[in-house]
């Protein structure tokens, strides 16, 4: 992901999210060597990115999103998949993420990686008030499942 990119970005965010990050956080984010943000492009097209970072073994993803009409096409696995990858070589053994409970397209998407509720954070989401349930996985496990 570049600064080019983020255009394209927060439409998607806004598509995607009831409560987009800013554009400031991005660029935030951009600067973070602790954070790896990627993208994905179909011919020059963002079509979907995601977010996260690394401290040591721990993998903590902060966002992941694919355009809607690009959805449902393995796109999301592909760029987890192969994120994930190259965080096992950096020494990453376990993914950590929130998600909003009523979230169910990404929770299925999560269950299929093989990530499991590991606990609940009650009224996580100051918009809704919702809880977010922490899910949890080992890249190793992860990594054995295939793109659909
Ligand atoms: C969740 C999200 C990133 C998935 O992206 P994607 O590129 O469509 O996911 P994939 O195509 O790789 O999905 C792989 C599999 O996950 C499951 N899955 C993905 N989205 C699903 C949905 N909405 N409902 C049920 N199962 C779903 C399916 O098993 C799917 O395989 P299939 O299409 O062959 O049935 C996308 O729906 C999205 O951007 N949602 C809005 C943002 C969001 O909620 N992000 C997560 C925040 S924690």
């Amino acid at each position: 992901m570049t600064p080019a990119d983020l255009d394209e970005i927060m439409e998607i965010e806004r598509l995607s999210f009831l409560s987009p990050w800013e554009k400031t956080l991005f660029v935030q984010e951009l600067k973070n060597p602790r954070t790896i943000l990627r993208v994905v492009r179909e011919k020059a097209r963002v079509t979907g990115y995601l977010a996260l970072y690394q401290v040591l073994d721990e993998i903590h993803l902060l966002s992941i999103a694919v355009h809607p009409d690009f959805r449902r096409k393995g796109t999301a696995t592909g760029l987890l998949l192969e994120t994930l990858s190259d965080c096992r070589r950096q020494g990453g053994k376990t993914l950590y993420l929130e998600v909003r409970e009523n979230n169910h397209g990404a929770i299925a998407f999560y269950r299929r990686l093989s990530l499991v509720v590991a606990g609940v954070r009650p009224r996580y989401y100051q918009d809704t008030g919702e809880n977010a349930l922490l899910l949890a996985g080992e890249i190793e496990n992860i990594l054995k499942v295939l793109p659909p």
